[in-house]
């Protein structure tokens, strides 16, 4: 070989790499021209123009967030210093139903819309526009981006409490298409919020149809987590079936004291679901929920933190039960008072949390809420939380499994053919960390703290976070769908 064939733009040098796949970590370097993996192994003789030595720390493909809400983030924040900082290279947006595109609105979008953007101006009426913005100011991390079916209920229904019309459907459907087109990978629906609670299945099967030609797939916040949990499973999977798709269940929880332990069911289901149509599911690594601030919100919770408020911004980070003993009134005036607002729920068990992170099949999503005041600290943590706290800490599972669940299975779910894997070729989207060090700094008290233990994160072959700090690059590129390889059963 020339000595210009082993020279890289970037050379790490003395890592541990964990490939994304699960196999067994091995000692080696690896090597980038311009945004792409070019060598991987030995490497003697290679030379870098940047030169990093791993000090054999570990070398992992970047994080895959595939439940996010970052879509106006992108646009506010474009450093993603929250997501940076935990090794997070790309983000999946438009998850529960929610998306800033496509939707031309003229009032303050109605709740949970205005998780993501309280400013109707903020929304984009087209999917293609959404894209092109990230296209000409990128941001720091890659995107994914989905359709959320209450976004284009908000756009097409004159009230939300009632079923589509079969012209509002047809809408909603033209629209839908419209976005695959321009490159959306998804639908997603979130059943259990207002805007969408009366849409019936036949709806969301109508709309879901339209995901099988373009090869999409559709995701869910399911219409029930709690009691009714089995009963939303065997709607999400009738979803899929009848419109042949892949379907991913959002954030999967047995919400309610009285559902503690449910989740030994639940995965059952969900596996023998598998044996005969795509399913995949994402979780995030706490007890607590966050969502917008409702009454109906309040019977399956112990706790509730607020995490923000409109009319009473000055509430956040402050627990419900302490503001209504403050204001002498029921915990449901209290919350009628503090609306617009936010919470964070306290309503799962931890034997669940660990038994549907240890499932097989489950990746890890935030689900974190990037404007909120006072966010849930799974917004900041939840990578390194599943790393530290529940692979080196509990030995939930291995290392190079836990960076699977957020890397190689991920981008296979997702249809990402060229990312989640160290391999030649590849995307050079990578996360150097201290395994030792590894874990989430981010608490309920203290929301807004950044983990320990990443060392640097590289988006399309850029450093985007190095020594605590981001680094102002943004390389991320609004990814279109790929043909979406529908993975088998199996
Ligand atoms: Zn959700
Ligand atoms: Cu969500």
């Amino acid at each position: 070989m020339s000595r210009d064939s082993n020279r890289a733009d970037l050379l790490i040098r003395n890592a541990t790499l964990i490939d994304g796949s699960g196999a067994a970590a091995r000692h080696g370097s690896l090597a980038v021209r311009d945004d792409r993996i070019v060598a991987l192994g030995t490497l003697d003789g290679w030379t870098g123009a940047t030169d990093v030595d791993a000090g054999g720390k570990a070398l992992a493909p970047g994080f895959i967030d595939v439940h996010t809400h970052d879509d106006r983030a992108l646009i506010a924040n474009p450093g993603m210093d929250c997501k940076v900082s935990q090794g997070v290279t790309t983000v999946v947006t438009g998850n529960c139903g929610v998306s800033l595109a496509p939707l031309a609105i003229d009032r303050r979008p109605p709740p949970p819309l205005d998780l993501i953007c309280e400013d109707p101006a903020g929304f984009f009426a087209d999917f293609a526009d959404y894209l092109s913005f990230l296209d000409r100011e990128p941001p720091a991390t890659n995107a994914l981006a989905q359709v959320g079916h209450s976004s284009l209920r908000a756009g097409a229904l004159d009230s939300l409490d009632r079923p589509a019309t079969s012209a509002e459907v047809a809408a909603m459907r033209g629209k839908l298409e419209e976005s695959l087109e321009a490159g959306a990978i998804g639908l997603s629906t979130g059943l259990f919020y207002p805007p969408a609670t009366a849409a019936p299945t036949e709806e969301v099967i109508e709309l879901a149809k339209a995901l099988r030609q373009a090869k999409a797939l559709h995701t869910t916040h399911m219409r029930d987590e709690a009691d009714h949990v089995t009963e939303s499973l065997e709607e999400t999977f009738r979803i899929g079936r009848e419109a042949q798709v892949p379907v991913v269940i959002s954030h999967h929880k047995c919400a309610g004291q009285a559902n503690y332990g449910r989740s030994a069911e639940t995965l059952k289901l969900i596996g023998a679901t598998r044996e005969k149509q795509h399913v995949g599911l994402d979780v995030y690594p706490y007890v607590a929920g966050s969502t917008m601030l409702d009454a109906d919100c309040l019977a399956d919770a112990s706790r509730v933190v607020v995490s923000w408020s409109i009319p009473h911004p000055e509430a956040a980070g402050r627990d419900l039960e302490d503001i209504a003993a403050d204001w002498g009134v029921a915990v449901e005036e209290a919350v009628a008072r503090l609306t617009p607002a936010g919470g964070i729920f306290f309503m799962m068990d931890e034997a669940d949390v660990q038994r549907i992170l240890a499932f097989p099949h489950s990746m890890v999503g935030s689900d974190g809420l990037p404007h909120d005041s006072h966010p849930h600290p799974r917004l900041w943590g939840t990578f390194p939380r599943v790393l530290g706290h529940y692979s080196r800490d509990l030995g939930l599972f291995s290392l190079e499994e836990a960076v699977r669940k957020m890397t190689g299975l991920p981008a296979s779910e997702f249809g990402l053919t060229d990312r989640g894997r160290l391999a030649v070729g590849a995307a050079a989207d990578l996360v150097l960390f201290d395994p030792e060090e590894i874990i989430d700094a981010a608490t309920f008290d203290a929301p807004k703290t950044p983990a320990r233990g990443i060392r640097e994160v590289w988006v399309n072959g850029r450093s985007v976070w190095r020594d605590g700090a981001t680094t102002g690059a943004r390389p991320g590129r609004a990814l279109r769908l790929q043909s979406l390889t529908v993975p088998s059963a199996a």
